[in-house]
């Protein structure tokens, strides 16, 4: 890059934004300041967009108004900073820009200071740029610049004040809690952090601020709230990161009611906020329903729900299993080639697929119009039959024939989603999932985990199943899910030592495991306790969805790609030996 000379901001202040002028600011002396996005050079007129995060405002250099201010001009290059004077002006009819906020106005440089050169960027600053995600997260300073990703990140600004002003609103008092701290149950694995003066010893970020909000009703400040970065060390996804952030809250002798009366009105504020009326109250499913009907404990609404139909047609269930329809509406007949596809994803995850709707209407035809009328098909929609094709598996079997049949649903609802178009980014279809099992089951490790987390009550009415039945226990927890997304979770928690006791038991926990673990938590149990419960959205996943992106990491400033990297600033990294030293650390060789 050819050195140009450099001007100096002095004491030069800016008078207004790029997005602010108006017509109505005809003939006034302003000075702006911002990044050049586009320049023209049209012989004796040089044309500059000039670009900040409120938009673009057209500054003109004419040659006959002011030569050196002009030939200036002509140093400029895109991504360049400068700052010009000059007044407003309006433009001519032809050159009025409809499609920009300032677009009926121009400046009229009288004065330029290029404040700094760029090199030419790595791509350009449009909306969509045709560029590798690798490449955009390596100059992500640049590609913050760009339009798109500034709407995203001023609206996640927006969405966490709305839900600050919300909450305190409603009683809520903002507590932090610490990053360096114990193990928490979330279940993933810990990042640790090493004590330099305690060698060997090591903090773990927390998973959540599980522990220390109960630790804070314990204490006596009921309604908590903080918008929080939690860090887990898990494989990643699109809608996934291993440091997020969540809308933590937590309340003092609550009900699940009391918390949906709170979560319901700030999802309406943040939609709000967003440019979408949503309405409360949200439909509820409980666990066992949404797996019926939806296949899934994160359904998504916007597309029909299955319907169990083997007491409709049972020689076409495998014996003692369910018998799901599958139904689209809209879509038409599908080709040969579009049910084989079906058929074979439908296959490898072990079902057996009944793809041909025209065959079994006509050798089953009593059931099938019966079946027909309970799924609200018409001969022109998509139904498909699918069943289990080899032996029950798994603790809860039907369980897993609604699973995959949900897998299948919706990979005929992706794959059809240009006829039937029911997967539109702007419908917002919440609802609640309630009564959750309390426990799952870990195959590799041959036991019972606490599905939510261990700290979740047990439904009154299933306390004795903790030990008995603990696949049909039920817990008192919640989901709120939005078009197939989990944004929150949260649940009532045990209060009682006595309950707590019983449950870690349940989990195989010994007295001394328990101890180990959560010591600090019990023992506050016995100080006491009051009845609680909460829960936590994920802002990411929020913001995500109401912005239209689908990959998460178009929310968050500086994200960390599919393997935990930050491009950027190239983290982690190898640290010094003697760094690794100080912390008492030695690195064993891999194995590889
Ligand atoms: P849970 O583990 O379900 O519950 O997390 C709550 C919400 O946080 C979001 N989330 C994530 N977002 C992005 N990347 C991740 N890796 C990630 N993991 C979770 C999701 C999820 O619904 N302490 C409990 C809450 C409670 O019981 O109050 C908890 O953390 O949107």
């Amino acid at each position: 890059m050819d050195q140009i000379q450099l001007d100096f901001l002095g004491d030069l202040r800016r008078t207004h934004t790029c997005g602010a002028l108006r017509a109505s600011g005809e003939g006034q002396a302003v000075v702006l300041m911002g990044w050049v996005h586009r320049r023209r050079d049209h012989g004796g007129v040089i044309f500059v967009d000039l670009r900040d995060r409120y938009g673009i405002t057209q500054v003109v250099f004419h040659e006959d108004v002011d030569a050196a201010v002009h030939k200036r001009a002509e140093e400029v290059r895109p991504e360049y900073v400068i700052a010009v004077a000059g007044n407003v002006a309006l433009r001519g009819p032809a050159a009025v820009n409809p499609n920009l906020a300032t677009g009926e106005i121009e400046v009229v440089a009288s004065k330029i200071w290029i404040l700094n050169e760029s090199r030419t960027p790595p791509f350009p600053m449009e909306e969509q740029v045709d560029v590798a995600e690798d490449v955009r997260l390596k100059y992500r300073y640049v590609d913050l610049r760009r339009p798109h990703m500034q709407r995203n990140v001023v609206l996640r600004s927006r969405i966490a004040f709305a839900v600050r002003e919300f909450l305190h609103s409603q009683g809520f008092l903002e507590i932090e809690t610490p990053f360096m701290t114990r193990s928490t149950p979330e279940g993933a694995r810990d990042y640790l952090v090493p004590s330099r003066v305690q060698p060997g010893s090591f903090y773990a970020l927390p998973q959540s601020p599980q522990i220390f909000k109960q630790l804070l009703m314990i204490g006596g400040y009921e309604k908590y709230f903080q918008i929080v970065r939690c860090f887990r060390d898990e494989d990643l996804r699109a809608d996934r990161q291993p440091e997020f952030t969540q809308i933590d809250l937590e309340m003092s002798f609550p009900q699940q009611e009391r918390i949906f009366e709170v979560i319901e009105p700030l999802i309406e504020r943040i939609c709000a906020e967003a440019g979408f009326e949503v309405r409360a109250p949200f439909p509820r499913l409980t666990y066992a329903e949404a797996m019926r009907s939806y296949g899934s404990d994160k359904p998504d609404c916007r597309v029909p729900p299955m319907h169990p139909v083997e007491d409709l047609a049972p020689d076409l269930a495998n014996a003692g299993m369910p018998l799901v329809a599958i139904h689209l509406p809209g879509t038409g007949a599908p080709s040969r080639k579009e049910r084989d596809d079906l058929k074979a994803f439908g296959q490898e995850r072990g079902l057996r697929v009944y793809d041909d709707a025209k065959r079994l209407d006509r050798d089953y035809p009593a059931q099938m119009a019966e079946i027909r009328r309970r799924a609200g098909a018409s001969e022109n929609d998509l139904l498909i039959l699918a069943t289990w094709a080899g032996e029950p598996t798994g603790h809860r079997p039907e369980e897993t024939v609604y699973q995959a049949c949900g897998q299948l649903r919706l990979y005929c609802a992706h794959k059809f989603n240009d006829r039937h178009k029911l997967l539109d980014p702007q419908c917002f279809r919440f609802l609640w999932v309630v009564d959750f099992p309390m426990f799952e089951w870990d195959d590799e490790e041959q036991r019972w985990n606490a599905a939510h987390h261990p700290f979740t009550s047990v439904h009154d009415q299933d306390l004795d199943k903790l030990t008995a039945d603990p696949a049909r226990c039920r817990a008192k927890s919640y989901d709120l899910v939005l078009n197939g997304t989990e944004l929150g979770s949260g649940s009532i928690r045990i209060h009682r030592r006595d309950v707590q006791a019983k449950v870690f038991a349940a989990l195989g926990f010994s007295d001394e495991e328990a101890r180990r673990r959560f010591g600090f938590l019990l023992e506050a149990l016995e100080y006491g306790a009051p009845p609680h419960g909460g829960i936590a959205l994920g802002l990411d996943r929020i913001v995500m969805i109401l912005a239209g992106e689908s990959s998460i990491r178009d929310v968050i400033p500086f994200p960390k790609t599919a393997r935990g990297t930050d491009l950027m600033c190239d983290a982690p990294s190898p640290v010094p030996e003697r760094q690794l030293k100080e912390l008492g650390i030695s690195i064993r060789a891999s194995k590889k």
